[in-house]
């Protein structure tokens, strides 16, 4: 897909596209008024006629689709648009049309970034494990913005850097688990910073996760001949590349400091306390929050945007082997508390203890960590609605603000005290399993481990990472949820 952002249509387009929302059509101010009372009678005719979604019209001698831009249930206004232009893209490339306009002089600036983040999707495909690869026709789309032009090809670069983004991280959770190693995730993430100007990485192996006391990575990655690493990735947008403080930071004098957590379980079987077949595949995904906020960290320090952010990757393997973790030991977190580990499967809470008490250690004020931690949460909210648990108010309705603006669900859960006591372990300070509210659990296990005066929210994204059928603008697999929300977060947090 190529996208060409002009003032006034070119004359070169194939076919014109058009939105409608019920029987009006949305952007048409660049319509003639006979075109207009065209499109009118169309939509009018619509319950009488065989009138589909995206079917082609001459409208002024020019053919037109007709896109229905609320035609899925439940969706935001915004998602409509999003899923309007992703169902338009996948048609224009179907049929071959080569270039496609859009009426866009009277869209909104974020009408205009969900439409292209609609199209941009349709482009994604993951074909590497294929023997053959197909290249997918290039349709060229001409957005007639009128007026706004300059101020849509900023957004459009915006977008690039989100959907950059949203491909590294579904390449990565779709990439299969004997191929995405944790030292085959740090390479990756090597690379990344290497090619992310004001990026820096720490990495730390077994042998230094071991010495330093994360116990809880060490506990989960020591059964698996693949050994568990500890990615630590910076990036300081108040400072200017030369390292001296902006003017523009100056004035915001922020001392945020935002600190993403990912758990990064490159596959889970469950260890000793073995997943059942059937659940197992999908677990190719565990390492979902992991590869979020890598590829949300990326688009930060790309969109150079003025906050201090930072990003732990949390890595193992939770396998079987003659190491492996056995029901019943203890060991002792990096915070001091001692945990039994009641269950083998309740392993990414284990490796998050890790990454939440780094983030303390590089001086976190707000901490959002991210995680495909819960069976429970799939049967609460299922695919379409991520459940987030937070201590802090303020952070808690930016999420899902921000979620919103990015077509992305949040639903607040309670941190419920009553179930915290069920958590207590009878040798160790705490144990891995607790209530039968399992999410819940999850996440009071969590706050044992979140520094003191942080901010923190949780998010169980185990519902929404990964699909195994057509949801929205994904058809099967990684969905790159939680990226753009925190970029969002982090564009919020600087504003
Ligand atoms: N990775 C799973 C959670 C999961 C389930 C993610 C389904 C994506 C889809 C996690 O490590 C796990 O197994 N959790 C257990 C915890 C239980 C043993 C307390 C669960 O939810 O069953
Ligand atoms: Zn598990
Ligand atoms: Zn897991």
């Amino acid at each position: 897909m190529k996208i060409n952002i002009v003032q006034s249509a070119s004359g070169k387009a194939n076919a014109s596209a058009l939105f409608f929302v019920k029987k009006s059509v949305q952007f048409s101010d660049v319509l003639s008024e006979n075109a207009e009372k065209q499109v009118e009678s169309v939509l009018n005719g619509m319950e009488d006629g065989p009138f589909e979604d995206l079917e082609y019209l001459e409208i002024d001698n020019q053919p037109t689709i007709f896109v229905d831009a609320a035609k899925e249930r439940g969706l935001s206004a915004l998602d409509h648009l999003r899923m309007a232009a992703y169902r338009l893209a996948k048609k224009a490339s179907k049929r071959q049309i080569p270039m496609v306009s859009i009426m866009l002089a009277d869209a909104a600036p974020e009408q205009f970034k969900s439409i292209l983040h609609g199209l941009s999707y349709a482009d994604y495909k993951f074909d590497a494990y294929k023997s053959k690869q197909k290249s997918a026709f290039l349709v060229t789309f001409e957005i007639v913005a009128g007026e706004q032009a300059s101020e849509f090809k900023k957004i459009a670069k915006d977008v690039a850097v989100e959907q950059k983004a949203i491909v590294l991280a579904k390449n990565l959770i779709n990439t299969s688990s004997s191929d995405l190693t944790p030292a085959e995730f740090v390479e990756n993430a090597n690379t990344i910073a290497k090619y992310t100007p004001g990026l820096s990485i720490k990495v730390r192996n077994m042998k230094q996760l071991e010495k330093e006391g994360f116990m809880g990575l060490v506990t989960v990655g020591k059964g698996s001949s693949h050994e568990p690493f500890m990615i630590t990735l910076s990036y300081d947008g108040t400072k200017s590349a030369r390292g001296t403080k902006t003017k523009d930071a100056n004035a915001r004098s922020s001392s945020d400091h935002l600190v993403l957590v990912g758990k990064g379980l490159t596959f889970d079987t469950g260890g000793l306390c073995l997943k059942p077949p059937k659940s197992m595949p999908e677990m190719i995904s565990d390492m979902s929050g992991a590869a979020t906020v890598l590829a949300a960290i990326q688009a930060i320090a790309t969109l150079e945007l003025p906050i201090k952010v930072s990003a732990v990757c949390c890595l193992a393997e939770n396998a079987i082997g003659n190491k492996s973790v056995l029901p019943g030991d203890i060991f002792k977190a990096k915070n001091g508390k001692t945990v039994m580990v009641d269950n083998t499967d309740a392993e990414g809470r284990l490796v998050l203890s890790d990454g939440l008490a780094e983030a303390g250690l590089i001086g976190a004020t707000h901490i959002v960590d991210i995680a495909t931690l819960t069976g429970a949460m799939v049967r609460a909210l299922g695919y379409a609605v991520a459940g987030f648990f937070s201590n802090d108010d303020d952070l808690g309705l930016k999420v899902i603000n921000c979620g919103e603006a990015c077509c992305e669900k949040f639903w607040s859960m309670p941190l419920e005290e009553e179930y915290a006591d069920a958590l207590k372990g009878n040798f160790a300070d705490l144990k891995n399993t607790g209530s039968d509210a399992g999410a819940i659990a999850a996440a009071l296990f969590l706050q044992e481990f979140v520094p003191e005066n942080t901010a923190w929210a949780h998010w169980d994204i185990a519902g929404t990472a990964f699909v195994s059928k057509t949801w929205k603008y994904t058809e099967f697999g990684a969905t790159g949820f939680g990226v753009q929300t925190l970029i969002e977060l982090a564009r919020e947090m600087s504003a």
